[in-house]
């Protein structure tokens, strides 16, 4: 039984039955182009199969890592960006417990994780030095380039603090390096200093690789089942193969994306009602802009975290441009979290809710808001989620990869490459190398 559902009652009136079955042709076009690789960046497939082809050997490595890693350290520093940061951060936000990163150091039960390196913000760096310089620390960097800029500064300035703390062969010990089997610069760092090392497959691009040691190691460290998101996914992959359009909700989703996109709905908004699956919206924009935003072509993707963003982007969705799709990640409730109480006075007057689950009121602000948003113009999907657990996320996950890569080759572009990130390296490099602007 799929743990995804795709609810399309809220495209009624905007797609049309003969639409949908002329988009079918396409898209199981593009499944078959992934499946036989036939089509652009056919050497990029390795996810494809990849939840099946994790070995145990990489598991048990993954293991015995991350129990050194929580013996040796309070604090784990992950740095990495893109593809290498947003998949592991999405995960562990979403299954770790929402405020363990605040719980002291000494009451965790799993290192405390910080990501660094995706950004060049000297204020975040200072501050991360000031936190750990006194703690017992360990750091994961992560780059299958091996050269990419951010990344490679952090690792510079916390590579130097362990080894000032812990002397050359201490530091070693506590550095994690993820990234290309033989090639880059990282690759040659990890083989002269004898660095712990896990391998991102040549044929799995950045934004594909969180099933790869690039999202299990931190996920592992922090405490998350990464067998179950394994599980998840192996799940997905055999399942969102089906080869029936009319029971392939990954296939239909690409569907109706394309065929909104052709109707003048070129943005796509993400909304989730979960907080702790904001991340998950970055690692999906992510996904999907660097996927399809090429060749003049894309469609824009968004994000809202609801009921939050109703407070500030709501009246956008509601009577904005006309030019927007929103697909809504809802998650079964857990109606036994919290209640509201009941109290005497009733002086905020919220006695008519006191008994109610929390969460019983947020999926009605979710379907208040979907009925709202879709007769004020906005098409609406709502993937329908079983509990949020790592064997679902496991599968949410592979289900978007797939989705996003059929999309792509529907819309005519390369799901595997991006082009476009060079042309502002290059401009950097250039500003940095005439140094002119200090
Ligand atoms: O999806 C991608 O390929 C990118 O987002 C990369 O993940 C990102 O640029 C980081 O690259 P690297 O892992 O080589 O440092």
């Amino acid at each position: 039984m799929q743990a995804i559902g795709l609810n399309e009652e809220y495209l009624k009136g905007y797609v049309e039955d003969y639409e949908l079955e002329m988009m079918k042709e396409k898209v199981m076009e593009a499944a078959d182009m992934l499946k036989r690789g036939t089509g652009a960046g056919r050497d990029m497939l390795g996810w494809v199969d990849l939840p099946n082809k994790i070995s145990e050997e990489e598991v048990q490595h993954i293991k015995e890592c991350a129990d050194r890693i929580g013996k040796q350290a309070d604090v784990f520093i992950v740095i990495g960006i893109g593809g290498s940061y947003l998949g592991a951060k999405a995960v562990i936000d979403m299954l770790g417990s929402t405020f363990s990163n605040l719980q002291s150091l000494s009451a965790r039960k799993h290192p405390q994780i910080i990501f660094a390196g995706n950004n060049l913000s000297g204020k975040y760096l200072r501050d991360l030095v000031e936190y750990v310089k006194d703690k017992d620390f360990a750091i994961n960097v992560i780059s299958k380039s091996g050269r990419t800029l951010e990344p490679a500064i952090a690792f510079r300035v916390f590579r130097l603090i362990l080894e000032e703390k812990y002397g050359i062969t201490g530091a070693a010990s506590r550095i994690y390096v993820t990234t290309d089997e033989q090639d880059g610069l990282l690759c040659e760092i990890a083989r002269k200093n004898e660095y712990e090392k896990f391998v991102i497959p040549k044929d799995v691009g950045g934004r594909y690789s969180v099933l790869t040691p690039v999202g299990l190691l931190p996920m592992a460290v922090a405490g998350i089942d990464f067998e179950d998101v394994i599980d998840g996914a192996i799940f997905a992959e055999f399942v969102y193969n089906d080869e029936n359009f009319e029971t392939n909700s990954c296939y239909r989703y690409a569907a109706y994306r394309n065929i909104l996109e052709a109707k003048g709905k070129d943005i796509e908004v993400m909304a989730c009602y979960e907080p702790s699956c904001a991340m998950f919206i970055e690692w999906f924009k992510q996904l999907f802009g660097e996927s399809e935003g090429k060749d003049g072509k894309g469609i824009f993707p968004a994000g809202v975290n609801l009921t939050t963003d109703l407070h500030s982007m709501g009246q956008m969705l509601q009577e904005g441009k006309r030019n927007i799709f929103e697909t809504v990640l809802s998650f079964r409730v857990d109606k036994s979290l919290i209640s509201l109480p009941e109290v005497e006075k009733n002086e905020d007057e919220l006695n008519y809710l006191a008994g109610k689950d929390i969460d019983y009121i947020n999926k009605q602000a979710f379907l208040g808001t979907v009925e709202a948003h879709f007769s004020g113009g906005v098409p609406t999907m709502i993937i329908d989620v079983e509990e949020l657990s790592p064997y679902n996320v496991g599968e949410l996950i592979y289900f978007f990869e797939k989705a996003c890569a059929i999309s792509a080759y529907v819309s005519g572009v390369n799901p595997f490459n991006q082009p476009g990130v060079e042309a502002y390296k290059k401009n950097m490099m250039r500003l940095l190398k005439e140094g002119k602007n200090e």
